[in-house]
């Protein structure tokens, strides 16, 4: 009984933990820091096929518009190896710097950490047909970023449950880099 209660205490204590860390990334978010370019880094999922080559998933980002309670996105994707463009936008949920976004079905997002001059690190839980995934992803305001923070996105992953096997460091791709304008 009391390792039970010890357990349930670890337990409640890991959760509220993390909460509270999540809570107070996104506290300080002004959004309108994220107008701009960037370029998509590194991309995770916890089902790698979503962000394989030729997949939905697998976004190269190219700039976003701060809008009125919303945002958009301007970004391409590989679609049987041609690059193609897209223009999304994503409005805000009732939940505090939660946005809302459908492509290729519904997919909420949070932004978690940011360093705006210099990164930008995404969660999406995605739903399509009942079935729920997550994608981070990390932009940067240049085309590559530093190993610190690559490897800081690869410990946020993991602490999502997303495995360092599916964490694809995009910039050893092609990213459509040719198709900005
Ligand atoms: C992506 O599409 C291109 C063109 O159809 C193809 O050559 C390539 O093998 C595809 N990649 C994957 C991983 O299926």
């Amino acid at each position: 009984m009391k390792l039970l209660l010890l357990l349930l205490c670890l337990g409640l204590t890991l959760v509220c933990g993390h909460a509270e860390e999540a809570s107070s990334e996104r506290r300080n978010l002004d959004v309108d820091k994220l107008n701009g370019d960037w370029f998509s880094i590194v991309v995770a999922s916890d089902k790698r096929e979503k962000i394989e080559e030729n997949s939905s998933m697998r976004v190269f980002m190219q700039h976003i518009d701060v809008l009125e309670n919303s945002l958009g996105f301007k970004y391409c994707i590989k679609e049987n190896g041609m690059c193609r463009e897209l223009y999304r936008v994503a409005y805000k949920t009732p939940k505090d710097g939660q946005y809302f976004v459908e492509y290729d079905g519904g997919n909420t997002f949070t932004i978690n950490k940011q360093d705006y001059d210099r990164y930008l690190i995404l969660r999406i839980v995605s739903y399509k047909n009942r079935e729920t995934f997550q994608v981070m992803s990390l932009y940067g305001r240049t085309k590559d970023l530093s190993s610190d923070i690559k490897e800081k996105f690869a410990k946020l992953c993991e602490a999502h449950g997303i495995t360092r096997d599916n964490i694809i460091d995009l910039t050893k791709t092609d990213r459509c880099l040719q198709a900005r304008g």
